[in-house]
């Protein structure tokens, strides 16, 4: 395919998959690969145009976007801030998107965005009544949905701990519907450590696992403390015994149907849900 002869002088026409110039955009189905590259080159990749519109209203800037010819006319308001924030627009074939990323752009749009630095704990943290720390949970997936319940059910912030999967990657960014763009959040580190700065800062810390010792969800819900961290832990193994031991209270979800537990993200919808600020303030 040439370049189409409509093609706006302000994009750039690209017929090669490996064009140095797009190596934000390489190998995008390669987890492993870009769980490294995206932290260490301080980008992350938003997905379609809704999720660029979130983020750039969070404040979040372009490093480039990236189209194939049929959608250039569809969103000039996009390409005029790509513009005004010097970002290149590179357009290229549906085969050349497709080889150079690894699958097919039918959502028409793909930006590389430059990844904002993380804000420091207090700073999230000042005025949160609920907090929500998710341990080394591994899947993008969970930590998605967790931040879009966390979003929904009056979660003021998320901790996420120093092996805990990215916000940022693709996956978390699409399945959160953009909520990681709108939720305070930042890594709390080291862990467990942090567990006595949530403290210091009035946090009542409240590990959600089965131990024998918990206490039930229900009761937790009946009276909360005002400033509530609820920890959550890693699909596999659940939390750390060492953050176990170290939060004030253990609360269990009680279960029933013969099932022992729930996956993290339902865990947290329900936890979230469950102790939600009432409005008068209390708690
Ligand atoms: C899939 S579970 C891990 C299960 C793990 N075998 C355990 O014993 O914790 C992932 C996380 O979800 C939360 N969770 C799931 N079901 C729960 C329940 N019934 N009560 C409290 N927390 C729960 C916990 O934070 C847990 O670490």
């Amino acid at each position: 395919m040439t370049r189409p002869a409509d093609l706006p002088p302000s994009c750039t026409w690209v017929e090669d998959a490996r064009d140095e110039r797009l190596r934000d955009y390489f190998s995008l189905t390669d987890v492993a690969l870009r769980r490294v590259v995206e932290p260490e080159r301080g980008l992350y990749m938003a997905e379609s145009e809704k999720v660029i519109r979130r983020a750039l209203a969070a404040g979040h800037r372009f490093r480039s976007l990236l189209m194939t010819p049929r959608w250039v006319d569809e969103w000039p308001d996009l390409l005029r801030t790509a513009e005004e924030q010097d970002a290149p627009v590179y357009v290229a074939a549906p085969a050349v998107a497709q080889e150079m990323t690894g699958f097919h752009l039918h959502r028409g749009v793909l930006a590389a965005m430059h990844r904002p630095e993380l804000p420091e704990l207090v700073e999230v943290l000042r005025g949160a009544r609920r907090v929500a720390v998710l341990e080394d949970v591994v899947d993008h997936t969970n930590v998605g949905a967790a931040f879009r319940s966390a979003a929904a059910l009056g979660v003021d912030a998320v901790l996420v701990t120093p092996r805990c999967a990215d916000p940022l990657y693709r996956r978390s960014v699409r399945v959160s519907m953009g909520t990681v763009f709108q939720v305070p959040w930042t890594r709390i580190d080291p862990w467990p450590e942090g567990v006595d700065s949530l403290r210091e800062l009035g946090f009542t810390v409240a590990a959600l696992a089965l131990s024998d010792d918990s206490v039930s969800l229900d009761d937790l819900e009946r009276d909360p403390p005002r400033r509530l961290a609820l920890v959550l832990g890693t699909e596999g193994d659940g939390l750390s015994p060492r953050t176990v031991a170290a939060a004030d209270l253990v609360v269990r979800i009680p279960m029933g149907g013969g099932v022992d537990s729930l996956n993290v993200a339902a865990a947290s919808a329900v936890a979230f849900w469950a102790v939600r600020p009432r409005g008068d303030g209390s708690a």
